[in-house]
């Protein structure tokens, strides 16, 4: 067997395949992309066109655009030679068992001695793809089943077959958890493995209940997702994401190989409406006709289960999503109304069916969390919702019900499945053992890890905690992470008693996308100004006592990192963030300016890339004006957000802890907080010249009215505004600066709307 992975070649540049190569350049190494060949004009057509879909998605699947250099295209009947100098070869062609056979025979006198070799098939079992392989090539297969869009999901299912040799799984395993950043679930060669197993019955489920019980589809939509801490696309939303057509496909798939008596055939018969809706083009958000959902002239519209036609779709979400978001999973399913029973009825569903795969499926009800909140962005699995709802009530309420209740299930009643022992977070398997939560050695989820730990302060946004060596580690919790006066005094807290150093982190979708603009709208509406003025200091020292405090700080961020969010994260001696996160200054679009040492820090970075604090101060006004975010690391590089050399980044987010621990480690000798630096104010000179620069795109028509506004202030900021003289100013009169421009944009009508707007899902232009 080879002894490490370094080139890879992926068969099949379709939707599977293009991802694959795409997140294989992402991890710095190189992969040959093949496809069928094209006409004689052009052989390589099919591959080319992969490689440009991959250069042209959006969202990106490249980190960067460079990444596409370590692609090479190439097509099967010409270049299977060249398979030869691969590592790892993956086969992500049509979903046809004679066809992906043919290939691998085709493959076989051209693989390199060792190479691995596994399928992304989502359906065929490995047995019937290995039958008639030879003993040597089914000791190095496997299936590796990726999701779309591969670079965004987290999920690789990794599944073994009779003869694949324990060395070969231990060695993709590694390379898809460090170098691609996967979570990888081992599962068992069972038909739809476990997050479509789980998932797609899910969908149904709901879809079943809510054609049967006559729920409209935005109240489906609205309880089978936020308040189940389920993605708010629901499922009816899901199904125009991924397509009605590929649904209808994938259903049908699944109905053919799940056994008789398998709960998923009582949701997943042909269904009449998804099939019309595919006739008549409404095949999903791709087809731009929409699927369940659509827009005509102007208006949101849903289509109407009974009749199937289509309606304006509700604005107003139904009273026990919001009581079930704010209260959990006891509130969605205590009423006695249609729409707890639809709650009900479908969250029962999905945990029974869930519970019903343990044993024959897995041992370990954490694959089945693991797998859905991997693969499905679930908040918390199965598992856990039958935890929150308490497994002694679930039972009862099922036995009420007349409902089956599934062995595992009744074993484990009164006991939770997962439990705290001494400082070990540990699940319940099958047979009733209880065994410590498996993660890869040095992986870390601090939403699973944070439960074994006690807070050494905390309120509703935010908690320290003291980890390993006495490492402060502050959470922020909040709705959404949006940042508040609360999630600023944890932040207080850990730079007032920094120990051994702080990792600022959390394990949400999002590490923060900025200041809680409730709070915003709050103030401006009661005229508070002053109110306003001390939560912009009161962030600012909180964020400048973390800068100064006597041991490094590192900001480990994952998802969006925006506004505040990124202003905490300025204030880390480094970063360490995942290879996916969005970082910005993104303020001017609800008609403010960065208020929380943003601006500053902008500006000193550039001043210390290029030397010239004239340069620093057009592209701090450039960049903070426009609002420009880089979609990764890489390209946050390009605007001064991150440092390459001083910030690193992982591509697997559950190894942000890790990274950040080593680069403590690592800062902690002979550290010494950054020396105060001193600024220069580029002067009257150049605000004229950025102002003239704003009329000028006024009056082309390019910047509204406020948005001149807006970006005035940022001018005024960096220059010193109209008339100033070049002057040396220290770091707290920049925080100063960024204030008052606040307040002076808070005061404006303009500004009250752009928040108001963005708070209610309408962003405004004015
Ligand atoms: P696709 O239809 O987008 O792409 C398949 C590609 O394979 C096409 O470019 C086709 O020209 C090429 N191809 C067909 N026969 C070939 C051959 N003999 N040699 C070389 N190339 C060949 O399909 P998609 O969606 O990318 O699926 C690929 C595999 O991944 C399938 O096994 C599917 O079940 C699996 N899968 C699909 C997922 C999805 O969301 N689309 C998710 C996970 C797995």
């Amino acid at each position: 067997m080879v002894s490490e992975i370094r080139k890879v070649c992926v068969i099949g540049a379709g939707t599977m395949g293009t991802g694959i190569a795409a997140q294989v350049a992402n991890a710095g190494d190189h992969v040959l992309l093949l496809d069928i060949a094209g006409d004689d004009a052009n052989r390589n057509g099919p591959a080319e066109r992969g490689l440009e879909r991959i250069v042209k998605s959006d969202p990106p699947l490249l980190m960067k655009p460079e990444n596409a250099d370590r692609i090479s295209v190439g097509n099967i009947s010409d270049h299977l030679g060249a398979v030869s100098e691969c590592d790892w070869i993956v086969e992500a062609i049509v979903e046809r068992l004679d066809i992906k056979r043919r290939l691998y025979r085709d493959l076989l006198p051209n693989l390199k001695e060792g190479a691995l070799v596994s399928s992304n098939t989502s359906t065929i079992p490995i047995s019937l793809l290995m039958e008639d392989m030879p003993h040597e090539l089914r000791q190095r297969f496997s299936i590796t089943h990726f999701f779309n869009p591969v670079r965004y999901m987290r999920l690789l299912e990794l599944v073994e077959g009779p003869d694949t040799q324990p060395e070969v799984m231990a060695l993709l395993a590694d390379y898809c958890d460090r170098k691609l950043g996967k979570g990888v679930v081992r599962c068992a060669d069972t038909p739809g493995f476990l997050g479509n197993r789980v998932g797609v019955y899910a969908m149904q489920k709901a879809i079943h209940e809510a054609m049967a019980l006559g729920i409209d589809i935005e109240d489906a939509d609205a309880i089978f997702g936020r308040p189940m801490g389920i993605p708010k696309t629901g499922a009816f939303g899901l199904y125009d994401l991924i397509g009605l057509d590929l649904m209808a496909d994938v259903v049908r798939s699944l109905r053919s190989i799940l056994p008789q008596g398998d709960p998923f055939h009582e949701v997943g018969a042909e269904n009449a409406l998804v099939n019309s809706q595919v006739e008549k083009g409404y095949t999903g958000n791709k087809g731009g006709k929409g699927g369940f959902y659509t827009r005509q002239d102007g208006k949101a519209m849903a289509i109407d289960l009974a009749t199937g036609q289509w309606r304006e779709r509700k604005k107003d979400l139904p009273g026990i999503a919001i009581a079930g978001e704010r209260e959990g999973l006891g509130a969605l399913i205590a009423g006695d109304d249609r729409l707890s029973e639809f709650a009900w009825r479908v969250l029962s569903g999905i945990l029974t069916y869930s519970a019903s795969l343990v044993p024959e499926v897995t041992h370990s009800p954490q694959d089945i969390d693991d797998a859905m909140k991997l693969g499905y962005n679930w908040i918390r699995g199965p598992f856990e919702m039958i935890d929150e709802i308490g497994t002694d009530a679930f039972v009862a309420r099922l036995e009420a019900d007349g409902q089956h209740v599934p062995e595992f299930l009744r074993e484990a009643a009164g006991e939770p499945f997962y439990r705290v022992n001494g400082s070990s977070l540990e699940v319940r398997h099958w047979g009733g053992e209880y065994a410590p939560v498996a993660l890869p050695e040095g992986a870390v989820r601090f939403h699973m890890l944070r439960r074994t730990l006690k807070p050494v302060v905390e309120n509703d946004s935010a908690s320290l905690f003291h980890i390993d060596g006495g490492v402060r580690l502050v959470e922020f919790h909040s709705k959404a992470n949006a940042l508040d006066d609360k999630s600023m005094e944890i932040v207080m807290a850990a730079a007032q008693d920094p120990g051994p150093g702080i990792i600022v982190h959390n394990d949400g979708q999002h590490f923060s996308a900025g200041v809680n603009l409730e709070r915003f709208k709050a103030f401006i509406e009661a005229e508070d100004w002053e109110g306003i003025d001390v939560f912009l200091a009161g962030f600012q020292d909180a964020v400048e006592a973390q800068l100064y405090c006597n041991a490094p700080v590192v900001g480990a961020p994952s998802g969006l990192a925006l506004g505040g969010g990124f202003e905490v994260l300025a204030h880390c001696d480094l970063v360490i963030a995942h290879a996916n996160t969005v970082m910005g200054l993104v303020e001017a679009m609800v008609g403010v300016v960065p208020a929380g040492g943003g601006v500053k820090e902008t500006y000193l970075r550039w001043f210390r890339r290029t030397g010239d604090w004239e340069k620093a101060a057009w592209n701090t006004f450039n960049q903070i004006g426009y609002g420009k975010t880089g979609s990764s690391p890489d390209l946050a590089a390009e605007l001064a957000y991150f440092e390459p050399g001083r910030d690193g980044q992982v591509m697997n987010r559950d190894r942000l802890v890790e990274a950040s621990l080593a680069a403590l480690a690592k800062s902690r000798e002979g550290y010494r907080p950054r020396a105060r630096p001193e600024f220069e104010l580029a002067g009257g000179e150049v605000y004229a010249a950025m102002r003239k620069f704003l009329q000028d795109g006024r009056a082309s028509g390019k910047f509204l009215d406020h948005d001149v506004v807006v970006a005035s202030e940022i001018a005024r900021i960096v220059t010193g505004g109209e008339g100033a003289a070049k002057a040396q100013v220290g770091e707290r009169d920049m925080y100063r600066y960024e204030r008052e421009a606040f307040l002076r944009l808070a005061r404006t009508p303009e500004t009250l709307a752009r928040i108001a707007g963005m708070l209610s899902g309408k962003p405004v232009r004015n």
